[in-house]
């Protein structure tokens, strides 16, 4: 089957105000999925938005709620966020001590499970749990803040984790940093989902968002299939 990789705005770098507005025109312009950050202030130094903004914006999403909980414990939470209309719920696996039973309770509540993974943290942390997953997001930037510098440190976890998964049906999905200029290396080592967030939403002239999504989209392609 062909490579066709999926791009997901982060609206964390959207407005704020106009949050139902920006997502219609990331979509208009070629988005994929949508994704959303949410921080407690704890887990990582910032805070942004909870189940009541995710379910205010849910009308205006058509393609998929892509959610990543940057926030410990993210169980107590797990339900408020499904209902909100999450598709995907990810979790940290620093955060979770019973990251089994976390990711059982997410599919439990029909959402799809994924799990992030700090630079930090190695691959190994997924090994008992690869059936349990949906989604392995690989965190290219310290989470907290959008607009950092991606960490070619990470590619080699990318590819790792792309052995690890064998033919399970699991997706790779890369959270920062995501640039023209840093998409090829993660697409070639088997990335799937590509996150982009300032590099999307800082592109306000007209067009700018077709043009942002389109040139990472055919920056990842031609990695992985030349
Ligand atoms: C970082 C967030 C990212 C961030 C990406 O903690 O998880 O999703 O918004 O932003 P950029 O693409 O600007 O690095
Ligand atoms: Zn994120």
């Amino acid at each position: 089957m062909s490579f066709s990789p999926k791009i997901a705005p982060s609206i964390l770098a959207a407005d704020f105000a106009r949050l139902g507005e920006e997502i219609a025109a990331v979509e208009a312009a070629g988005a994929d999925w949508i994704h959303i950050d949410v921080m407690d202030g704890r887990f990582v130094p910032n805070i942004t938005m909870g189940p009541p903004v995710v379910a205010a914006i849910r009308p205006h999403i058509r393609t998929v709620a892509d959610v990543h909980l940057m926030i410990t414990p993210p169980e107590p939470h797990l339900a408020a966020f499904a209902k909100a209309g999450a598709d995907v719920i990810t979790v940290h696996a620093e955060a979770c001590p019973h990251l089994d039973r976390t990711l059982g309770a997410i599919r439990d509540l029909g959402c799809k499970a994924g799990v992030a993974l700090n630079p930090s943290t190695p691959e190994s942390v997924l090994a008992y749990v690869l059936d349990r997953i949906d989604l392995v997001c690989v965190m290219t930037v310290n989470p907290g803040f959008g607009g950092q510098s991606f960490l070619a440190s990470q590619v080699a976890k990318v590819a790792a984790i792309r052995a690890m998964l064998g033919d399970r049906p699991a997706l790779i999905e890369i959270d920062g940093g995501v640039t023209v200029e840093t998409a090829p290396a993660v697409a070639a080592a088997g990335a799937d989902v590509l996150v982009a967030g300032s590099a999307v939403f800082a592109r306000r002239e007209p067009g700018g968002y077709e043009a942002a999504i389109g040139a990472i989209r055919a920056a990842a392609l031609s990695a992985r299939s030349g």
